[in-house]
This record gives structure tokens, sequence and C-alpha cells, in this order.
């Protein structure tokens, strides 16, 4: 997955990806009570820029505030820093960027403030989640058997290790089943996201998107809606019922992994004309217009290294 010679910033200095290791016992491992960040750097005309750096690290930030664990002995300004000089250091172009925070130390156990809460930051080549051919025809959903986490089980605005784990197991049942990707109900059956990323759908020339509270706030989502507002479009939050995919004339999902691409079927039901929509194409363009550093958004949202 790395290409050769990856370093990766460990806790204020660069390691040969191979020996940025962690000791077998802490929290992280055995509890997952870790928190991390993925992002993505693209190459633009003006040199290689991070989309959104200052808002992935402050989330990052507001992860582990609302984990209530200790606290990074790094800033946010020196963290935004370790990964602008973890792309240069390993001459990247295109790439995907994950920091992770996680315990060390020599407390194993039921808690979240005895040990050290350490940092590394890993940067690689990744062009994209999906392959080409499933973003070019659409991509097949499924509703999740699996229901998102409660809010009340789990801390679900803190980007925290543990969370994914109802994200894997979702996953991997869609695409067992044949699917590209999942989408989970919440515990009162409406639609909350997909296993890692936003959704929305289009229904006579309105977007919609299920509101904040119980989902991961996406910044590709506020970035996708911030775009169709700048073109005039309605954008609203609400709740989404299964039924509501199913007779969408789009429907399309959001992440930083995955950036902005159409969802075609679901459930096997064919979204709209089983094409990519027209507002899903110009928001998609649009977004890839703004990470490539030339929408009119590119100057507040491109971090150049
Ligand atoms: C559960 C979940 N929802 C949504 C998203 C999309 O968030 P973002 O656009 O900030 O990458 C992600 C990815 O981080 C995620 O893991």
């Amino acid at each position: 997955m790395l290409n050769e010679n990856n370093e990766i910033w460990m806790n204020g200095e660069f390691v040969p990806a191979e020996r940025a290791v962690v000791p077998f016992l802490n929290n992280t491992l055995h509890y997952g009570i870790g928190f991390f960040e993925g992002l993505r750097a693209y190459q633009t005309d003006r040199g290689v820029q991070i989309f959104r750096l200052r808002d992935h690290i402050r989330r990052l930030f507001e992860s582990i505030k609302i984990g209530g664990v200790v606290p990074l002995r790094f800033s946010e300004d020196e963290i935004s820093e370790a990964t602008r000089e973890t792309v240069r250091r390993n001459r990247l172009g295109d790439a995907y960027i994950r920091p992770l925070a996680y315990f060390q130390g020599d407390h194993l156990g039921m808690s979240i403030t005895q040990g050290e809460l350490k940092i590394g930051i890993a940067a690689w080549n990744w062009p994209s989640l999906f392959d080409e051919a499933a973003i070019r025809r659409g991509l097949s959903v499924c509703v999740s058997s699996f229901s998102r986490m409660s809010h009340n089980a789990f801390l679900l605005k803190a980007k925290a290790c543990g969370n994914y784990v109802n994200s894997l197991y979702a996953h991997h049942e869609a695409v067992t089943n044949g699917y590209d990707e999942t989408v989970l109900l919440d515990g009162q059956g409406y639609v909350s996201e997909c296993s890692g990323e936003n959704i929305f759908i289009v229904k006579n020339g309105a977007i919609l998107t299920p509101p904040p509270a119980t989902i991961l706030e996406g910044i590709t989502r506020d970035s996708v809606m911030t775009i169709a507002r700048d073109f005039g479009y309605s954008v609203n939050e609400g709740m989404i019922a299964r039924d509501m995919l199913y007779t969408a004339d789009e429907v399309f999902l959001t992440g930083s992994a995955a950036e902005v691409n159409a969802i075609t079927s679901v459930d096997r039901r064919t979204i709209g004309s089983g094409m990519i929509g027209p507002v899903t194409a110009e928001l998609r363009a649009a977004f890839i217009r703004t990470i490539r550093g030339k929408g009119t958004r590119s100057v507040e949202w491109c971090d150049y290294i």
C-alpha cells in the first residue's frame, strides 16, 4: 500500500514506515480508543495542496476533546505543519493522509486518562476509493442489515477508531453481497450515512441530506453543500426514509477518501435514469475543479504545502 521508502511522522520525527510501530500493550489496540483523520493532497498548477487541512486537524482535536482523553502534546498548528511536512518528505502529489492519535504507556485497562496520547501521520498514493469502472457507471449500494450505532452508545461526532467496527461490518457485508457500498439506517430507521461517507438525494432539483445530529459531519459534505448553494440549489437537511432513496432522481455520496460520486442503484432498484444525474455531475465537476485549485472556493480551502 505504501510507496517504497515511505516515512511516517511519529511524535515529532520521521521514521521509515516499517519502524513506525507501537507497543502491543496499549488501550487503542485493545479497546479502540484512538482518534484519526482522513484527508487528501492534490497536485494543482500552483503545486501540491492539502484540501481543507485546518478543518481536518480541527476535527481531529475536536474528536480528542469529545473523547475526553488526555491531551496531545502538540498544537493544531504543529500537527498541520507536520501533515504538510509528511507530504513534502514523501514527495507526494495526489495522496491520502492519515493522522492517528493513539495511546501508549504502561497502563492497559479501563481508563481514558492514563497513559500518553501519541500521534503518527502517514501519507501515500491512493488514487481512488472506488475503482474507475464503478465511478463511471455509478455506485451500487444496499441498505445495511447493521444499524448505525446510537449516538448515546458511541460518540459519533468523534472520528474514533472503535466507531469503525460498525462501519467495517456493514461495508464487509455489502461488498460480500456484490455491492460497492452500503447505507446505514439509524436507530429510528432513517437514513444516516454510508460506512465512510455522507449521503445526499436530489428530488425535483432540490438537494436533501440527513441532519447532523447522528452522523459524522463530513468536510466534503460541507464543501458540496456550500458549492451547491453557491450555484443556487436549494440544499436542506432532513429525515430520509429508505424508500425516499428508491424514488430519488439522483443519489450521491461524499467523503475525503470517496470524493463525490453518484449512486445509481440502491437495493437493486435503479435510481433515476440509472446514469450519473445532471446535478451530481455538476457538483462532482465543481468539486474536482475546487480540489485542483480552479474553483471559486479554492482560495479558502486549498492549503498549499
Ligand atoms: C462515517 C463517516 N461519515 C462521513 C465521512 C465523510 O467525512 P469527510 O468528508 O470529512 O471525509 C467519513 C469519512 O471521514 C466517515 O468515516
